[in-house]
């Protein structure tokens, strides 16, 4: 597949495209909207697509099979940020995708959109912006999966996870390199399609794991 990583410049973006390119099936194509960052892309054998979420990003989706979304405005930035980014940078993706007609789509999401006014009060307006988003996503024609974790650390990757009920402790963490290979596993996985998931570190190898959308 000709898969977009969205917001590949990323920790976890520069993951998934890492995944990518040493996968037989797909092909890597990184979104970046600073052209300064191409080369770390093209050096490794990706494709470079620029592409700012505020913008018109048609031209960005023309042609992919599949989607996955790992962009976000991060801690810096203000509110207004996580509405135009984290929410409407999302839907602006979701509706350029919907265009193109029938593509894949996975969200990196996060634990907690489920019921955000329970979050902690300096995170709720970014949970609401990922419930948007995410809402917006399963309301749409795309073959969506929506991916959960919770906190996420910059450990290595172990390749093991828990799944929903399986997790013991919501207060652990998640690698992002785990997350990438989970959010590239669902490509593999056509039964991740139409679900929605939370995700920690775990027991489980990620394949096998996932088999629970079989
Ligand atoms: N932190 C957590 O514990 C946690 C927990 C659960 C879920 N998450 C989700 O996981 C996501 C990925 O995390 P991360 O730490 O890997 O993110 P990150 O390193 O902050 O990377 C985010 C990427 O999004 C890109 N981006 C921002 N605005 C953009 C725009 N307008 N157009 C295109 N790209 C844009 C950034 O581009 P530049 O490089 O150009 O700035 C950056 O490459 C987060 O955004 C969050 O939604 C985080």
């Amino acid at each position: 597949m000709k898969v977009l990583v969205v917001g590949a410049n990323g920790i976890t973006g520069k993951e998934i495209v890492s995944l990518l390119i040493n996968s037989q099936d797909h092909k890597a194509f990184a979104m970046i909207r600073d052209e300064k960052q191409a080369s770390t892309f093209t050096n490794q054998g990706a494709e470079v697509v620029i592409g700012d979420l505020e913008q018109d990003v048609s031209k960005a989706v023309e042609g992919m099979d599949a989607i996955i979304f790992a962009a976000g405005s991060g801690s810096k930035t203000g509110d207004d940020k996580t509405i135009a980014i984290d929410q409407n940078g999302a839907k602006n993706i979701i509706d350029a995708a919907k265009e193109q007609g029938g593509k894949r789509f996975i969200m990196l999401s996060s634990m907690g959109t489920d019921a955000p006014e329970q979050g902690p009060e300096g995170l709720q307006l970014y949970l609401r912006a990922k419930a948007v988003a995410d809402e917006y996503l399963k309301q749409s024609t795309l073959q969506y999966t929506i991916v959960r974790p919770g906190v996420l650390s910059n450990d290595q990757a172990t390749g093991k996870i828990d799944v929903n009920n399986d997790i013991e402790d919501r207060s652990k963490a998640i690698s992002r390199a785990d997350v990438a290979k989970v959010l590239v596993e669902c490509l593999n996985q056509e039964a991740t399609i139409g679900k929605t998931f939370e995700i920690l570190a775990g027991r489980t190898e990620i394949e096998q794991a996932l088999k629970f959308t079989h």
